[in-house]
């Protein structure tokens, strides 16, 4: 179903979010029971944990937001010029606010532009302003959960689609499950198609560390309303202050791990069932993965993807991949 929501002159449109797995809830307390207790990292952005991510992207210690949009800044007209999109279509993955894409359009002059993000309500209201700025632009929003598989519409314009994926939310897959994902993105964007992306580097844990744990807490509220959130879909009754925010860098898996550990033993209930957590005992909230530049444009390569070009801010912290299908010349 298609809801339009802008009387423009260009048809701008909110796919609502293809309809919740009927699993979903299951799943997500099964996560909760498991030996090793897990809530994947989608269920931070509820409306108060998109506020609050917003907030981490303005924290001093939280450097990839900015230090990507400075590489875009700096190297925009390469990056065009690696894959341009003219005329073309500029599929943006977690659109959000539709704030970085906005600033691409000068420069990329794509025709269409498709927001997808699990947050269909989020998109309707910045595509409705988006509008109102590019009258000539061709809108549409999509709501859905890409978490586990890119699901678009097969009604989306096919010509040269550019995917940007920006801020490093690939860091949420493990690199295996990354490949499958970039796989298909690849297999959605024809052979004229391109992704930019966006990926966060491996750098000294005195840096990273701080990123995810910073001393004034918003990193800490943003992880602990993860718990709000699945109180309110899923019925069960967390007590905020029984839980604290643990983040730390394992070198090893080259990945932040966040998780949210008991201060004393609690029990959480739900319809049907429930739990008991140790005091000390951990759900792993998040994995975000720090990649090597050979390390990445391996990954896109596995994924029948070729690196055009990548940038990267003089500290080398954070890199800016442009990618486009194998084989095409
Ligand atoms: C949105 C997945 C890119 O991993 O840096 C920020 C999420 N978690 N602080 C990241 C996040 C804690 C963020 N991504």
């Amino acid at each position: 179903m298609t809801v339009p929501h802008s009387p423009g002159p260009a048809d701008a449109t909110v796919a609502p979010a293809a309809k919740s797995r009927t699993d979903e809830i299951p799943r997500l307390l099964a996560g909760l029971a498991a030996r090793s207790p897990a809530i994947p990292p989608k269920y931070f952005y509820d409306d108060l944990g998109s506020r609050l991510f917003a907030a981490i992207t303005a924290l001093p210690e939280y450097y990839p937001t900015r230090t990507e949009a400075e590489l875009l800044r700096t190297h925009l007209p390469a990056i065009v010029a690696a894959a341009p999109v003219t005329g073309g279509t500029l599929i943006d993955l977690g659109a959000g606010n539709c704030e970085k894409a906005a600033q691409l359009f000068a420069h990329m002059q794509p025709r269409h532009y498709v927001a997808v993000d699990i947050s269909a309500e989020f998109l309707r209201d910045s595509l409705q302003c988006l509008q109102r700025l590019h009258p000539q632009l061709t809108l549409q929003g999509v709501g859905t959960d890409f978490s586990e598989r890119l699901d678009l519409p097969s009604t989306l314009p096919t010509h040269r689609r550019t995917f940007f994926y920006p801020g490093s939310s690939i860091g949420n897959f493990t690199p295996a499950d990354a490949i499958v994902f970039l796989r298909s993105v690849r297999d959605h964007m024809g052979d004229d198609g391109a992704l930019w992306i966006g990926v966060d580097l491996q750098k000294p844990r005195d840096v990273l560390e701080p990123a995810y744990d910073d001393p004034l807490g918003v990193t800490a509220a943003f992880n602990k309303n993860v718990l709000t959130h699945v109180n309110r879909i899923a019925g069960t009754d967390f007590a905020l202050a029984d839980w604290r925010h643990v983040a730390f860098y394992d070198a090893h898996h080259g990945r932040i791990e966040m998780h949210l550990e008991a201060v004393r033993e609690t029990r959480v209930a739900w319809r049907g069932g429930g739990r008991t957590f140790a005091r000390g005992e951990r759900i792993h909230t998040e994995n975000s993965y720090k990649h090597t530049i050979p390390g990445f444009r391996d990954l896109l390569a596995r994924a029948g993807l070729r690196t055009a070009g990548h940038w990267t801010d003089a500290r080398g912290w954070f890199a800016f991949f442009v990618a486009t299908p194998d084989g095409t010349p």
